[in-house]
């Protein structure tokens, strides 16, 4: 990733190797199946979300959104809105606070932004959709009625909206998150003429919007000289300081609060929304709450963008590979960076004498694109893991079969040591569960009434991540519970149970007896949850000040402790206590250290070590996903009958919220494969299904039971030897369902969604 990147890049080799911290927690917390800790606020509805909160002479807010792709305002009627019932303000270019462009994520250290465009400050319209008009008033109905009557004349200017006609255009960005935007390894094209046995296609992925339950949404309030802002947000830190920025504001006069979000997946960082609600606030004084319609997340938030990508595989009789081509275009605009790294799975997955990986982009004038579940490596590993089905089937191997021949020794782009990977293990683990010895290899060969059986496989693979920059502290008190805070997120993954989990292992404490505080950014510094990084980043932060606490303990203890004497190493965390790993009964409880102190708490504070594992080694999860359908053949339906995901990723924490993670990233990757569809107009650039009614999610009906397993061996270079899972779970479902569509029928579809009228 860009600024990891820069920042540790060059540091990297001339940091020595270090072993892990040993876990100095005795009694296991990890590994236990431990019911969310709050799951009970939520289903009796005490849990409070941003659109929740209350204040006092709240106002709410609503938007119109403009119907040109490209142009100028070139006149806005608004007195019929002003006068409607409740209104307060009906907010435009012409009167909207002046304000500079919000800080552009991964462009910027302090950028949450998913566009650079400066917010409402002029008359030009860069995308369909883009926020024309802002009405506040009394009632989130007066604001409602009021928007509707604002009226906007448009001159229109040609859009770039049609990818096919533009993208003869296509160019290949500076970088993709970082890393080169194209890997040449010998001549691979050359390879590919000359190979025995070649697989050669072309795939395509459309747009997909985010889908979270709960809407985008801020309730903020300008006090005493800053602002205090109820967020849905992955980021808090990332989002005060992109407001403290677009507001002219210190940090510390911005608090964000985000202590549940319904759903990330991505797209929960900084839009429009929160830089006009935050203006609008200024402008009547009083707190605003704006919530996003789903046409409004639709159109004012970003989306995963479409990809075309070519694969093309040249491989000897025995299946090895000659050459491994992936190249391709995503759409993008030119103010954002996000360029769908679709071809990062081909730069780690498979041995081959010679390669070529290379994105393009072609912009577009759109809503910025964003980060969505495995942003490239979902749509990434559909157009890989097809093809090498397609190979198998060429090579008349079993993919199984053919993924162990290509197993690397190393990382195939970066030459770099794994760290861990466990790849085949998972396949074989899959394969035995999933029943895969039984399939029958001839396409169109099981038949059920009018339903056509199939079965597919393909690998899935996410990164390890762990970002820089966080801080956690522990506080212990007199009765012997501790507090963990970092401003981290619980955006439904687990966060909240785990990190109790893990800090309680940490500190030899019962979990019942330790509180993680995230969600605020009055709390330790945290890291963004995005890019399956937080739950290592957490992690960290706490271990580290989990060294310096026991430091302090030993300090407070003194001389006439059991522990005098002892160093850190000596000991181990248990019982509410530190005590001699060697001499189980010399040590001493939290509570007696101090109360002999005459304390009434220690609370210590560090910042997490930087990611240097992420450079000196290989890091990324893997899975093996297998899938069954049945596909009608009369009408073309495909359900999806089975599904079994196996996973490499790490130590598993907590096997029950790792399920549901592995499961909800499954069942995203089911809707990638046969639904999510965004409609995009390239007339006039609109998205033409902005609801949950036209835009497909799978339903309960569409998921079959999805069977999860996992390896749970620890990466020895990760904190805790875990990995991140919340994206793994998507990738390689699309290729496994594909690969099972085509076992089923003999068909092979390479264009995302694979909808029945493909299939007739
Ligand atoms: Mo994820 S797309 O990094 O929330």
């Amino acid at each position: 990733m860009t600024i990891m990147d820069s920042l540790f890049k060059k540091a990297v080799r001339l940091i020595p190797d270090k072993a892990p911290d040993p876990l100095i927690g005795a009694e296991r917390q990890v590994g236990r199946s431990l019911s969310r800790v709050d799951g009970p606020l939520k289903v009796t509805g005490q849990a409070r979300f941003a659109a929740e909160v209350p204040f006092k002479n709240l106002v709410y807010a609503a938007t119109k959104y403009s119907a040109i792709a490209r142009g100028r305002i070139a006149s806005i009627e608004t007195e019929e809105a002003k006068q409607a019932p409740g209104v307060l303000l009906v907010m435009t270019h012409e009167n909207a606070p002046r304000m500079p462009a919000p800080p552009l994520m991964m462009k910027d250290p302090k950028g949450a932004s998913g566009s650079s465009l400066p917010v409402m400050q002029d008359a030009s319209i860069h995308w369909n959709g883009e926020p024309v008009a802002v009405v506040v008033a009394e009632t989130q109905e007066q604001a409602d009625h009021a928007v509707s009557l604002v009226r906007v004349k448009y001159d229109a200017q040609p859009a770039r909206t049609d990818f096919d006609r533009l993208k003869s255009e296509a160019h290949e960005p500076e970088n993709v998150l970082g890393e080169p935007s194209r890997i040449a390894i010998g001549d691979a094209e050359a390879a590919l003429a000359a190979a025995p046995v070649r697989i050669d296609n072309i795939y395509r992925t459309p747009r997909h919007n985010h889908a979270a339950m709960e809407l985008h949404v801020i309730t903020v309030a300008w006090q005493e000289g800053g602002i205090i802002v109820h967020d849905t947000t992955q980021m808090v830190h990332l989002t005060r300081s992109t407001l403290a920025e677009v507001f002219g504001l210190p940090e510390e006069h911005v608090r964000v609060l985000s202590p549940f979000v319904g759903g990330g997946f991505g797209n929960k960082g900084v839009w429009s929304h929160q830089v006009l609600a935050t203006a609008a606030s200024q402008v009547v004084g009083r707190p605003v709450r704006m919530v996003l319609s789903r046409e409004g997340v639709f159109r004012a938030t970003g989306g995963r963008t479409l990809t075309e990508q070519r694969v093309a595989l040249g491989a000897k009789a025995d299946g090895t590979l000659a050459a491994l081509i992936h190249t391709g275009i995503a759409g993008m605009t030119d103010h954002n960076d996000c360029p769908e790294q679709f071809t990062f799975p081909a730069r780690h997955l498979y041995a081959a004498e010679s390669m070529l990986l290379r994105q393009e982009i072609v912009e577009l004038d759109m809503v910025a694109n964003t980060f969505m579940r495995a942003p490239g490596e979902s749509v990434g590993t559909f157009a890989l893991e097809s093809a090498m089905d397609e190979l198998a089937e060429a090579l008349s191997l079993d993919p199984i079969e053919l993924r162990g021949r290509l197993e690397p020794a190393k990382d195939p782009a970066s030459g770099l040591t794994f760290s861990a990977r466990h790849l085949l293990e998972a396949y074989r683990r899959g394969a035995d569960r999933f029943g895969w010895d039984k399939r029958n290899r001839v396409p169109r060969a099981a038949i059920d009434g009018d339903w056509l059986i199939g079965q597919g496989v393909a690998t899935a693979t996410y990164p390890y991540f762990r970002m820089p920059g966080g801080s956690a502290s522990i506080k212990l008190t007199a009765e012997g519970d501790a507090v963990v805070s970092m401003a981290s997120h619980e955006m439904g993954m687990g966060t909240a149970t785990v990190q109790a989990q893990t800090a309680a292992e940490r500190l030899g404490l019962p979990v019942e007896r330790v509180t993680f505080e995230y969600g605020d950014t009055a709390l330790p510094h945290g890291t963004l949850a995005g890019g399956s990084s937080q739950s290592a980043s957490i992690v960290a932060a706490v271990m580290a000040a989990n060294d310096v606490l026991v430091k302090e303990l030993l300090k407070l203890a003194g001389n006439d402790s059991p522990l005098a004497g002892l160093k850190p190493r000596d000991l181990e965390a248990r019982d509410g206590g530190l005590f001699h790993r060697e001499h189980p009964a010399r040590g001493e409880t939290y509570v007696s250290i101090l109360k002999r102190a005459n304390r009434s708490e220690v609370v210590c504070e560090a910042a997490a070590p930087q990611p240097m594992e992420m450079l000196k080694y290989s890091m990324h999860s893997y899975g093996a996903q297998f899938c069954e359908v049945r596909v009608n053949r009369i009408t073309g339906e495909v359900r999806v009958s089975r599904f079994v995901g196996s996973f490499d990723t790490g130590r598993i924490l907590n096997p029950k919220t790792a399920a549901s993670q592995f499961r909800g990233g499954i069942i995203m990757g089911l809707g990638l494969a046969l639904m999510e569809h965004t409609l995009f107009d390239s007339r006039s650039g609109r998205i033409m299904n902005p609801s949950l009614a036209e835009y497909h999610v799978p339903v309960h009906l569409d998921v079959p039971a999805i069977d999860v397993i996992w390896n749970d061996i620890p990466d020895p270079h990760s904190p805790l030897g875990l990995h991140g899972i919340g994206e793994i779970g998507i990738t390689g479902v699309g290729a496994a369902v594909a690969n099972a569509v085509y076992n089923a029928t003999g068909r092979r579809i390479r264009d995302l969604p694979i909808t029945l009228d493909k299939l007739l």
